[in-house]
């Protein structure tokens, strides 16, 4: 994805080169480590994706409020999935002296040459989330377990469909093409669905069982709401009917489910079919306690607000993080050690333990 350098990124940048060709010992990305006394209580930068997205705000949050707890400044970024202004908030923390850098990024290809000055300026850089793609330059990476995201979502739906021989028609949704996490998901749905295609239990009507077909770019509901839209119209005629969703992610979710509701599902004699999710985002619950959407998978953004922060801390003392995962994200230029956390399968029968009895929300927040 090619993006066009705004002015005010340019002088930054020209800016941080100056200052880093300045340096008397210039050091490479490996060498990148902080100095721990001139870290601690140092600033921190957190660039977030978009506001658009309730979790990102959760996320954002629990990272700024845990990180000034242990005494650090932080400048928090929202980008409103818009790249280039991603690209200028890193190079302003840069250039503001940011000690490390927690980007959750859009576009995990689009942030080569900004890591790389921050590699000059040893600066370290946790990716959050989001594998950051194609840079050396990335030291760690905190993260749900992706594929096993996937593998939940489907045997979500497959749960969902229940225990009839089939065959029962499904769709499929991804995620946005630039986003690591959207293969992963992907990938980990179909190994479950895949052998139930093969078998004949499920059919994929419209024939649309590739990434490149179910993708939809920036995850933006609007987009899915189309595509169900047309995959109605163009393939369930004459009668068909559509059995079950795979949707990646809250936000296509309700995407999706209006269009159905406009192609008159939703109601006693014509159910929603099975309609997967991912963020456990209020709106969703909602819906799921309405019994619209099926499930979700949720992702406790404290925990993971915590193990970056854990991680951060940890690398601005000098010393190393925790990871227990060094095999599975190569970005294309290097494996980057990971922490993985656990997602959790949320539907009707374990909202409550799960997301009120766990203090996520109030029971409040999902009347
Ligand atoms: C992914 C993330 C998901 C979801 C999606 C859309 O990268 O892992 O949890 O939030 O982005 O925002």
């Amino acid at each position: 994805m090619k993006f066009t350098r705004t002015l005010a990124g340019v002088a930054a940048s020209a800016l941080v080169l100056t200052l880093s060709a300045c340096g008397s010992s210039q050091k490479t990305a490996d060498q990148a480590a902080p100095s721990g006394a001139s870290a601690a209580g140092g600033l921190v930068g957190v660039t977030m994706p978009t506001k658009s997205s309730e979790r990102w705000i959760h996320d954002g949050d629990n990272i700024k409020s845990a990180l000034e707890k242990l005494g650090y400044k932080v400048d928090l970024q929202y980008a409103e999935n818009d790249i280039p202004t991603q690209v200028n908030q890193i190079e302003n923390q840069i250039t503001k002296g940011a000690k490390l850098l927690v980007i959750a990024s859009i576009d995990g290809t689009a942030i080569t040459t900004q890591l790389q000055e921050a590699a000059d300026r040893k600066i370290p850089v946790i990716a959050y989330d989001r594998l950051i793609r194609n840079s050396p330059n990335v030291d760690y990476y905190a993260t749900f377990d992706n594929f096993k995201v996937g593998v939940e979502q489907a045997n979500s739906l497959v749960k969902g469909l229940g225990d009839g021989p089939g065959p029962f028609n499904v769709e499929l949704f991804a995620g946005s093409p630039d986003d690591n996490n959207a293969t992963f998901f992907f990938n980990g749905a179909m190994s479950v669905l895949k052998p139930l295609m093969d078998s004949g239990k499920l059919v994929v009507k419209s024939g649309q069982t590739d990434f490149a077909r179910a993708a939809i770019l920036r995850w933006d509901p609007a987009t899915a709401q189309r595509r169900m839209e047309d995959l109605l119209t163009k393939t369930y005629t004459g009668g068909a009917k559509v059995a079950g969703v795979l949707s990646p992610y809250d936000g296509l979710s309700i995407g999706i489910l209006s269009a159905l509701k406009s192609n008159g599902y939703g109601t006693a004699g014509q159910p929603y079919p099975i309609v997967t999710g991912q963020d456990a985002e209020v709106a969703s619950v909602k819906s799921i306690i309405a019994g619209e959407q099926y499930s979700t998978v949720f992702k406790d953004t404290r925990i993971l607000a915590d193990t970056t922060v854990k991680m951060a801390d940890a690398v601005l003392k000098g010393g190393k993080p925790e990871v227990n995962n060094t095999k599975d994200y190569d970005n294309g230029k290097k494996v980057v050690p990971s922490y993985l956390l656990q997602p959790v399968t949320v539907d009707k029968a374990n909202y409550q333990k799960e997301l009120v009895d766990s203090g996520y929300y109030t029971a409040g927040q999902l009347k």
